[in-house]
């Protein structure tokens, strides 16, 4: 299944694309399934409708545990590296994942949760984490996990849009030098979610928490009164296993619906091709498993390939900026999968952190979440990956479920800043505001897919018509990404950057409108708008123009409230960098507020403001212009 040569790219890519279902079909040969699919693949992209593998049976875990315990059961299927460096780090072998995994199952189980019920999952980067979601899907739970840095209403929010049951969380979580009161968090969320019946915490950071007498259990009590044996709830193929809330251009989150059957198939082959991962090697991802990267390719994809994945607890520079270049030295890492953010940060403190550390591991390199720019690339290749190791780009979204464009490793002829090529079974197409398809190279258009592949999502839970209007409607017959592409002579693709109303802030997704929705929440804000800016580390910052007339002069600690708002309702990841105030925005005479105009003000680009001749008020932007200068 290992692409190794680039001629035998071209004809997969050729194979994938005349025939899909064979070139899948086969492709899924490499799975384990309780039984066969009568069809590959069935598909509409109108209502949308699409079904892969149907009729199949599997279990998902059984292809990421069952199957490698014959053979590969001693091996380290997860090493835990903790926030704190002093701290001994954890492996678990597929034997005893295995065994943690339906002993937590059987947990489950024994407080309620049956096949079909959806678990909230809000924990740290520990291998209970991977634990609880694989015994989610032990049991055919839908899991929905939630990034650890979410406030309690956003946590309310997701629970509520898919009916949690259950609860899963710790005591706190590590974050480098800070704690984070994971319980504390969760308890003020559950005030507000009536569906919610049992909640298991889990001890990690031992700090006094509260405990609902008939609701919260706790975890070390709860394994003991089950046994370690459980077999694996029959999925079907196109059975839920997860939903992952991202941002889009409108306010709330969407809860993204990935499949049991497809997904695993995708996670799985773009696992071993892209990053050409090698029996025996480490591998070693530094997202949260709390972002859809952290599913993918921490925990699905390199599980189901028997592969050894690196779980790391902490942050880039806790308690120092060498702490990746510690672990890849200590782990003898061997793939390096991070985000060009990290890079970015971790250049800024020079080439002291590398001294003296052997990275001579590291075999290949990866980036994900936002455009690398070359800067960033260059440094990533010479520093880390002495020139010798290939770089992989990888571009995808939640809604993909795993890599779409991306060279692969030692085929792909790389080049900085480009994503490359499609990998096998990925259909991209460049079209205009028209939906007309931009043929050629040397062209740049919107970024859309026009075939269906196995892990793209089925649908937003619970609300399959925003599905269908977010993704499918904007271009007819064609999946739409959201974001700017540009093709060049060779055919490579460079992402640019997203044309909706999302930013892409460290390589998280923040939706323009939850964070003005969130500003409009504090008391005495009438109006405001938040528009993206670049920024050195965080590839964009957050920028707020707000419109606050009861604001008496006190404006720094108005902006502190304002921040504080922001991070009670939506989580600190998306507190603005820059907040001002103003007494109006540029705004069209139907109303609309012209963001292009507060992007180039935002960007320091008042020179080129373009044609400002629909605006209501034009006066409104010299003024603005004037306060962002002082
Ligand atoms: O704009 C693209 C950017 O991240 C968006 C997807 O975000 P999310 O769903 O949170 O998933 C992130 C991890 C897969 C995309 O629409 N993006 C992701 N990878 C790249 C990228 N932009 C440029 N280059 C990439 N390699």
């Amino acid at each position: 299944m290992q692409i190794t040569t680039f001629q035998q790219y071209e004809e997969e890519y050729k194979k994938s694309v005349e025939n899909p279902e064979q070139f899948w079909g086969e492709v899924a040969q490499n799975f384990q399934w309780r039984k066969p699919w009568f069809k590959v693949l069935s598909w509409n992209f109108k209502d949308p409708e699409i079904k892969w593998f149907e009729g199949a049976k599997l279990n998902i875990t059984e292809n990421c545990l069952d199957r490698h315990l014959a053979a590969n059961g001693d091996k380290p299927a997860i090493i835990w590296e903790p926030n704190n460096p002093e701290e001994e780090s954890v492996t678990l072998t597929y034997k005893m994942l295995h065994e943690r995994v339906c002993r937590f199952a059987n947990v489950l189980k024994r407080n309620g949760a049956k096949k079909g019920d959806r678990i909230c999952i809000y924990m740290p980067m520990v291998p209970e984490l991977a634990i609880a979601v694989l015994a989610c899907a032990r049991i055919g739970a839908v899991h929905s996990v939630i990034f650890g840095g979410f406030s309690a209403k956003s946590i309310a929010d997701r629970i509520n849009d898919s009916q949690c049951k259950l609860v899963i969380t710790a005591d706190g979580a590590y974050r480098g030098n800070k704690q984070i009161p994971l319980k504390d968090v969760i308890d003020d969320a559950l005030i507000g979610c009536p569906t919610v019946e049992k909640c298991i915490v889990l001890t990690h950071v031992r700090t006094p928490v509260s405990m609902l007498k008939g609701r919260d259990v706790w975890w070390e009590d709860e394994v003991k009164h089950v046994n370690d044996t459980c077999e694996a709830e029959e999925m079907d193929a196109e059975d839920m296993l997860f939903i992952l809330y991202t941002s889009g251009s409108t306010g709330k989150p969407k809860g993204v619906v990935h499949t049991c059957g497809g997904y695993m198939v995708y996670a799985g082959y773009t696992f071993s091709n892209v990053f050409n991962y090698q029996p025996g090697e480490v591998y070693f991802c530094t997202a949260d498993i709390g972002w859809i990267t952290g599913h993918s390719y921490i925990v699905y994809g390199p599980l189901s390939q028997g592969a050894t994945s690196v779980l790391f607890e902490g942050i880039p520079t806790h308690p120092g900026p060498s702490r990746f270049w510690d672990i890849v030295e200590k782990h003898k890492v061997n793939t390096l999968y991070t985000a060009p953010t990290a890079i970015r940060s971790l250049m800024s403190f020079g080439e002291e952190p590398l001294n003296g550390k052997d990275l001579s591991s590291i075999r290949i390199l990866g980036s994900v979440g936002e455009p690398i720019n070359e800067e960033a690339w260059h440094w990533f290749d010479e520093k880390i990956g002495h020139n010798e190791a290939p770089i992989v780009d990888t571009w995808w979204q939640t809604e993909t479920g795993g890599i779409m464009i991306s060279p692969i490793a030692t085929v792909t002829k790389t080049k900085p800043s480009f994503a490359t090529l499609p990998l096998p079974g990925v259909q991209p197409i460049l079209v205009d505001e028209n939906g007309s398809e931009i043929k050629g190279n040397g062209v740049s258009g919107n970024l859309c897919i026009k075939f269906p592949w196995p892990g793209m999502l089925r649908t937003t839970y619970g609300d399959h018509e925003r599905c269908k209007q977010t993704y499918f409607s904007t271009y007819e017959n064609l999946y739409f990404t959201g974001d700017g592409c540009l093709r060049d002579e060779d055919g490579y693709y460079r992402i640019t950057g997203r044309v909706d109303d999302v930013l892409n802030v460290s390589g998280h997704r923040i939706g323009t409108a939850e964070v003005e929705n969130a500003i409009n929440m504090h008391a005495g804000v009438v109006e405001s708008a938040v528009v993206g800016y670049p920024h050195d580390v965080k590839g964009q910052g957050i920028y707020a123009f707000v419109i606050n007339p009861e604001m008496h002069g006190e404006a720094d600690l108005t902006k502190k409230d304002i921040l504080q708002t922001v991070t009670r309702v939506i989580g600190a990841i998306a507190k603005p960098d820059k907040i001002l105030f103003v007494s109006g925005l540029p705004k069209t005479r139907s109303g609309k507020i012209m963001r292009r105009i507060l992007r180039k003000i935002a960007e320091g680009d008042t020179a080129n403001l373009g044609d400002t001749s629909t605006l209501m008020d034009p006066a409104v932007v010299d003024e603005i212009i004037e306060a962002s200068r002082r």
